[in-house]
């Protein structure tokens, strides 16, 4: 059994050094070092990291290193990579790079050659997605499908909705997507009420295929469909095709295995983009820009796996993460990119990262004696500077922030995206060096106003540029955060892999359903708060 990760050197040292930079402010730092901007970066694939802007110094950098190496981080990404069982609650290889490798990659897990198997799926989806936007797959009433609608919750859904929206521009073949999420009842109906079944092809995603909301929906889109056609079950065929690892429970469902495209154990839902659950964004950008994505996430899995630990970008930004929540006191991590496309980037990632590492138990089962799992949050700029910044500015927590930004835009108009890129760089100097009582007094601000203009500044940010949002540069930034992630649970010695905590509500959820559709009148064990509130509802309810 490994120590606990606080009884190291190596933690302790962290802890002392910590001290230290408490009294150091990002002014002092920069001051000190002239050269600091340039040095205290890294470039990963496209990719150019700036993490000048935290509060750290050489030293700091290097008792982090030693730290990772300390718990063997370097063994853990090297045993992910080879297939090993590191998801160990449940005895699962995890190998969501393995999506990623090129066709004459070779890897082979618990005796199946994992590329070939990846690649004739990928074989598969192209051939399928080219029919669908060359008009050849066609709808029951031979219409051309135009719109598809993603069905899945979570991974089933984040990921996708998250890349189709990032890659709009990319958008050709004339398909659009839709996703459809929520049991709320309103969500499939708004997607589907001004859409026509004839052209309308349903996409259902579920690893499990058991999900409550994704089957839901599912049966209400097959309803939906066959009332708006006239038409009897037949016409399920040319209208819906799944992604799953589950057969049987397709084909249960009515959808012909033969519509199914398939992917594995080894696939965690919140790193299921780049497999089959992807289709949704295949079809609307195309097989190639579809690769182009998964070679960026392939570069930067590359990079993860053989860089140093000092010019490894994912784990110097998951150390990063580390110093913030376990030794500075951070509880919650912004994530700030500044383009619109990406407005759905902090959702996939607070998915990513807090179902991964929001764990309480080490990997041995004892309790962990330290925070794990920050919370991530965000909001595309310069919408989020008008709405929660003041608080980043001179409010009194700790917030790291990662700001996401990009060179060229995807539709270049006037000088709108200076003028945007001038608020991204204008943030983070800000954040950082903010504005001294002297500096305040000098613009000629009245005195009493002074203590309110000032702007403390020392607020660390990392800055994250690549020269376009393309395929290429998506895929990079995910697999960036994917293995932060992994990088994070090796240092907490947790499962970053499962997600045991979900499963509860989800099966009180199934045992309180009948209490509220009149088929059951009362539960024996129920609180008292819950009966109360189940009967008022059922009181209320107008059927
Ligand atoms: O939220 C829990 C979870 O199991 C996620 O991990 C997963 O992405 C989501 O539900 C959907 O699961 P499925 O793809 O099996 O429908």
């Amino acid at each position: 059994m490994a120590a606990d990760v606080t009884t190291t050197d190596e933690w302790q040292a962290l802890r002392k050094h910590a001290d230290e930079i408490r009294a150091t402010h990002l002014r002092d730092l920069f001051a000190g070092d002239p050269a600091r901007g340039e040095r205290f970066t890294v470039e990963v694939a496209d990719l150019y990291v700036d993490y000048s802007k935290n509060l750290v110094t050489d030293e700091t950098l290097g008792l982090l290193t030693a730290l990772a190496e300390r718990v063997g981080l370097t063994e853990r990404i090297a045993a992910m990579f080879a297939g090993a069982h590191i998801n160990g609650t449940e005895d699962r290889a995890v190998l969501h790079t393995a999506l990623r490798l090129p066709r004459d990659a070779a890897l082979t897990v618990d005796g199946q050659d994992v590329v070939a198997d990846v690649h004739a799926v990928r074989q598969r989806m192209a051939e399928f997605a080219e029919q669908v936007r060359a008009g050849q797959w066609r709808g029951h009433t031979g219409e051309r499908i135009r719109t598809v609608v993603n069905i899945g919750i979570g991974g089933s859904d984040l990921g996708p909705v998250m890349a189709y929206e990032a890659l709009k521009a990319y958008r050709d073949g004339g398909i659009s997507c839709r996703f459809v999420s929520n049991i709320d009842p309103t969500d499939i109906h708004d997607t589907t009420a001004d859409l026509d079944p004839a052209s309308t092809l349903f996409v259902v995603v579920s690893k499990t295929f058991s999900t409550q909301e994704t089957l839901a929906n599912a049966h209400q889109a097959r309803r939906w469909l066959l009332a708006g056609l006239n038409a009897g079950e037949e016409a399920v065929a040319k209208h819906f095709v799944a992604v799953s690892t589950n057969e049987q429970r397709v084909s249960d469902f009515g959808i012909d295995p033969a519509n199914m495209f398939g992917f594995w154990d080894w696939v965690g839902g919140r790193y299921s983009l780049p497999s089959a659950v992807g289709l949704s964004v295949l079809l609307a950008i195309g097989p190639s820009r579809f690769d182009e994505m998964l070679a960026g996430y392939h570069a930067v899995d590359e990079h993860f796996r053989t860089a140093p630990p000092a010019r490894n970008a994912p784990m110097l930004l998951g150390l990063l993460n580390i110093w913030y929540a376990n030794f500075l006191g951070a509880q919650t991590h912004a994530v700030l990119p500044y383009s619109q496309y990406l407005h759905r980037f902090p959702a996939y990632l607070q998915q990513l990262t807090m179902e991964s590492n929001g764990k309480s138990v080490r990997t041995g089962g004892q309790p962990v004696s330290y925070d794990t799992g920050e919370i991530f949050w965000g909001e595309p700029g310069t919408n989020g500077q008008h709405a929660f910044y003041q608080l980043l500015h001179q409010g009194t927590r700790l917030v790291p922030a990662d700001f996401i930004g990009f060179n060229e835009p995807n539709h270049d108009i006037g000088d709108m995206h200076d003028l945007f890129m001038s608020n991204f760089f204008a943030q983070t100097a800000a954040l950082a060096f903010g504005r001294t009582a002297d500096q305040v007094a000098a613009e000629g601000t009245p005195a009493e106003l002074v203590p309110h203009r000032v702007m403390p500044g020392n607020h660390p940010s990392t800055t994250i540029v690549a020269d376009q949002l393309t395929p290429a540069t998506l895929g990079q930034l995910v697999a960036l955060y994917e293995h932060i992630v992994l990088t994070e649970g090796a240092i907490w010695d947790i499962n970053p892999f499962d997600q045991w905590g979900v499963e509860l509500g989800k099966v009180m959820a199934n045992q309180l359903a009948p209490l509220l559709t009149g088929d059951r009148a009362e539960m024996a064990d129920l609180d008292s708060s819950t009966t109360a509130l189940i009967r008022r509802y059922r009181a209320q309810r107008r059927r």
